[in-house]
């Protein structure tokens, strides 16, 4: 997009006024917050892993909702810190973020959180298999650390899931949603996908012989 079009979207757009006068550092919050006004999965010491995190907008709003949890916000590039949340950075695709993750989270999460998206490229069978790389790299994260009952949510683009990670999704959780929250734009391809009640991990094989 040529950059006085941007300019323009961005002077237009009420999202992103209400994101400057809310303090919030992207306007990206609003969609998180629309979700979890529909789905309900952040709460007061709910533990949640937010990944792609830069600006920050979800950590934020992840801060304000669960004030007594813990919030680890997980990027690619450098984010400036947020007071009461873990920053770190990390690529989910490198060998040790399981280890790296763990150090700061310990054994267990409520909610993963996927915001991740990989630039644009404008050929859209690439930009789909990068964003499926993305959101099958934050559900093997979230594998190890997800508690029985928790929710893991994703960027995904329109369409939605593909089959295989709709039917993994579909036998890891009780219930999967599709949602397109107000906040993201409306000629935007982007949607999220929402997993809910995890389902306990299989047991270790020592208990299944
Ligand atoms: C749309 S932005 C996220 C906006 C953010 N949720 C907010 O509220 O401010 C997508 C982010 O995904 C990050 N990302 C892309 N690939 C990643 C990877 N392999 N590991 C970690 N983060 C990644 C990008 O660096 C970018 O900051």
């Amino acid at each position: 997009m040529s950059s006085t079009r941007w300019l323009e979207r961005q002077l237009n757009d009420p999202y992103v006024a209400a994101a400057q006068a809310s303090g919030y550092r992207s306007r990206a919050a609003f969609k998180l917050e629309e979700m979890d006004d529909k789905f309900r999965f952040l709460g007061r010491r709910k533990r949640v892993l937010d990944l792609g995190a830069a600006p920050g907008a979800w950590t934020q709003v992840n801060l304000a909702r669960c004030p007594e949890g813990m919030v680890v916000a997980v990027d690619i590039n450098e984010m400036e810190p947020i007071p009461g949340a873990v920053v770190l950075k990390l690529d989910v695709f490198a060998e040790d973020a399981v280890e790296k993750l763990r150090a700061e989270i310990g054994d267990v999460l409520d909610v993963v959180e996927s915001d991740m998206a990989a630039p644009a490229t404008g050929h859209p069978q690439t930009d789909h298999l990068r964003i499926m790389g993305l959101c099958e790299a934050a559900l093997d994260l979230a594998g190890h650390f997800m508690t029985p009952g928790g929710t893991f949510v994703a960027k995904v683009l329109q369409g939605g899931a593909e089959r295989e990670l709709l039917n993994r999704l579909k036998r890891d959780f009780k219930e999967v949603k599709h949602f397109k929250p107000k906040a993201s734009r409306s000629g935007s391809a982007e949607m999220y996908v929402v997993a809910m009640g995890y389902r306990a991990a299989a047991a270790p094989i020592k208990e299944q012989v």
